[in-house]
């Protein structure tokens, strides 16, 4: 199986993807991080650690990490995910505490004691902790296989005319991360506004009639109501977990390699990921960016995963 590092916000798709990690037999989910993001770091943690219970996760380390972006204030998004950041289902209390290291000493103790380019990071947050962890301990750029984050958008944007959240909130922080040299896949708003949860997938989902996949359309049903109100769309896109999707099957997600920079000083612009297609990449280039997403094959993992954890 593939290992991974999960930095999260949940964050009603954060929670997907925790699923679809813990679910899936391809990943071996080795640590989970959270992140000031789509509400406060005490609400997304408690978050966390609700959807551990949910499923059942008790061998895997979570840790708390940044409670604010590097330069900017906070942001969160409560029209999207409301005011405890994953409003909807009943959240249970937690069993499992949280590990005493800060985030970013977990993501590095982790690396640093595996051997090289065998994890791959996967945030889906802001990039607060991950821009602080390859600061603090710089060796992690070459030593990770690979990052691959949701975020950012190539032609769309959706927390400004051009800018996605998880860039958006801490730009700073996005800028270390995709500068640093190690191969980044970026899955934005071009892929995951094609993971539309549509009538069938609920419909799929509500088959496997277990509390986890009763969980799941809640959480599903909350955020359609939200995105349908904040944003126009029919269905919701359910971003997070099309990261995790495309490192269990890559083939599930078509990329393009392309250079790939964020935008700091821009008026109108900041936060904005600027992917230039203009010429082919040449060898260098590290940054590659999610265009096509398999819908069927996608949501086929979801159910898969769910069907897996079963009833707990
Ligand atoms: C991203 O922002 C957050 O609200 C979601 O969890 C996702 O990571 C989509 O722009
Ligand atoms: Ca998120």
């Amino acid at each position: 199986p593939k290992k991974i590092i999960l930095d999260c916000d949940p964050g009603h798709d954060d929670a997907i993807a925790l699923l679809l990690a813990h679910g899936n037999p391809n990943i071996e989910l080795l640590a989970v991080t959270t992140v000031v993001g789509n509400q406060t770091l005490e609400k997304v943690t408690r978050n966390a650690l609700a959807v551990a219970r949910i499923a059942n996760i008790t061998n895997v380390p979570f840790a708390a990490g940044s409670s604010r972006p590097l330069v900017r204030t906070i942001e969160v998004a409560p029209d999207i995910h409301g005011e405890s950041g994953l409003d909807g289902p009943v959240l249970p209390e937690p069993v499992i505490s949280l590990d005493s290291r800060h985030a970013i000493d977990l993501i590095i103790d982790t690396i640093m004691s595996h051997p090289p380019k065998t994890i791959t990071l996967v945030p889906t947050g802001g990039l607060t902790n991950i821009a602080l962890a390859v600061r603090k301990e710089p060796r992690i750029a070459e030593r990770v296989k690979e990052v691959v984050l949701m975020g950012g958008g190539y032609h769309v944007g959706n927390w400004s005319a051009v800018a996605e959240f998880n860039i958006k909130i801490d730009p700073e922080a996005a800028h270390i991360v995709f500068n640093e040299k190690w191969p980044l896949t970026m899955v934005g708003l071009d892929l995951t506004h094609q993971a539309l949860a549509t009538p069938e997938v609920i419909e799929k989902i509500a088959a496997v009639n277990t509390q986890p996949a009763q969980f799941v359309l809640e959480l599903l049903e909350f955020f359609g109501k939200m995105y349908k109100k904040a944003q126009g769309f029919t269905y919701p896109p359910v971003h997070d977990p099309c990261a995790v999707a495309y490192v269990i099957n890559s083939a599930l997600i078509e990329t393009k390699r392309v250079p790939v920079n964020i935008e700091l000083t821009g008026t109108l612009t900041l936060g904005m990921t600027v992917a230039d297609f203009r010429f082919p990449a040449d060898e260098n280039c590290h940054t590659q960016v999610a265009t096509k997403l398999d819908h069927t094959g996608f949501w086929d993992l979801i159910v898969d995963a769910l069907k897996r954890i079963g009833e707990v």
